[in-house]
């Protein structure tokens, strides 16, 4: 039986590789440890909640003495550890949350796992989910390969980058079977909408201002999640200890094209006159310190490792309004209280 504790579970990409985890994988038990922060909903699991080889629990990566009970109580046999602040925007405003859950809490988890693995290794797996972020950013050509040197540039990339190094240093200093994978910006459904594809979604249905940062011309690459809790199980079942795999999905978008797809896939599904979402446009303040371009040559997982993403990115796009526009009991919960203090804070004054 093998026992996989899967960080995160209960937010965006978390939720995907639990479903996909607990759905392909009957004979494995899989626990997801999250501490429902703003950005964690257990509405995002209802479909598998009340199967046999699922647990919740509730608890935070940075209190160590309770993770070292939870690894006493379950004996894990792997780690597919996603739990992370993952917001750059947030982390402008509040860097120090970021090293708490990023930095220490990583690191919580690794010296737990080192501590309970370190008199047989065989057959243990610790899989840190890390970003492209973590390279910085790139100008007009190029693209990033698993060994473009670190080089990150904001607060969250920063954290993510330090993460890393640590999960790197496990192993080469006490042995720890490590594997990590940085992917590219993930789109789809269950992202809460601080992000440019949910917020934009969400700002179209209520007619809300589509706050442009600086002139649109930031460039990023877009993965739907589904393909990439794929990757992440095929980087768990067949990936190479110790190696690293970038994934993305060959999809460049400058932000203000990627806008206007969303603007007229929007407008369809609703039945609006054509250019009526684009009406709404506003540019506003960049971000500061804001990466220009993120690409990533994802040819390692899909030659050594056969990966690659099932879906294009329109019929991705077309997916994802579908669900928010069947979802907007969901929107309306997760867009309430905090929310809103939050969005005032980060947008107000930019416009
Ligand atoms: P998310 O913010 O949607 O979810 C993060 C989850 O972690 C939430 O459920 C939250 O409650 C939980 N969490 C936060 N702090 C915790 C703590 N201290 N203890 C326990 N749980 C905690 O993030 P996401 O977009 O799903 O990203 C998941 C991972 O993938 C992150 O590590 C992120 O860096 C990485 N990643 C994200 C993207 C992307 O485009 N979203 C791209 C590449 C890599
Ligand atoms: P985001 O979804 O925050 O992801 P990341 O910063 O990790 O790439 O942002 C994607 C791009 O969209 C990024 O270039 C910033 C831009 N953006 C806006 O123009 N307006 C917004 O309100 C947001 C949230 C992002």
């Amino acid at each position: 039986m093998n026992k996989i504790l899967i960080t995160g579970g209960a937010g965006f990409i978390g939720s995907h590789v639990i479903r996909l985890f607990v759905e392909k994988y009957k004979n494995y038990q899989i626990y997801n440890l999250d501490n429902l922060t703003y950005a964690g909903n257990l509405e995002n699991l209802r479909d598998v909640e009340h199967k046999s080889n699922y647990t919740f629990i509730k608890g935070d990566i940075v209190d160590d003495l309770f993770l070292t009970e939870l690894f006493e109580k379950h004996q894990f046999d792997s780690v597919i550890h996603l739990a992370a602040e993952s917001h750059v925007d947030r982390s402008i405003l509040n860097p120090i949350e970021f090293i708490q859950t990023n930095v220490i809490g990583t690191v919580n988890l690794l010296n737990v796992a080192k501590n309970f693995w370190k008199n047989d290794y065989s057959d243990k797996l610790f899989y840190h989910v890390s970003t492209d972020e973590v390279y910085g950013s790139l100008d007009n050509s190029g693209f990033f390969l698993e060994d473009t040197p670190y080089d990150p540039q904001s607060p969250y990339s920063a954290s993510k980058a330090s993460s890393d190094h640590f999960v790197r240093a496990y192993q080469n200093t006490y042995g720890l079977p490590i594997v990590i994978s940085n992917c590219s910006n993930n789109y789809g459904p269950n992202q809460f909408p601080e992000k440019l594809i949910p917020l934009f979604i969400n700002n179209i249905l209520n007619k809300r201002p589509l706050p442009v940062y600086g002139k649109g011309e930031n460039v990023r690459d877009w993965l739907y999640v589904v393909d990439h809790a794929k990757a992440i199980d095929v980087i768990f079942s067949k990936g190479k200890i110790g190696e690293t795999y970038n994934i993305g999905g060959f999809n460049e978008w400058k932000n203000i094209d990627l806008i206007k797809v969303l603007c007229k896939t929007v407008d369809k599904k609703v039945g609006n006159p054509v250019g009526t979402s684009e009406q709404l446009l506003t540019y506003v303040e960049d971000r500061a310190g804001h990466d220009l371009r993120y690409a990533i040559d994802a040819s390692k997982i899909m030659n050594e490792l056969g990966w690659e993403p099932s879906l294009q990115f329109e019929e991705g796009i077309a997916k994802t309004v579908d669900w928010y526009l069947k979802n907007t009991e969901w929107l309306e919960n997760v867009t309430s209280g905090a929310y809103l203090e939050y969005y005032n804070e980060q947008y107000q004054n930019r416009g």
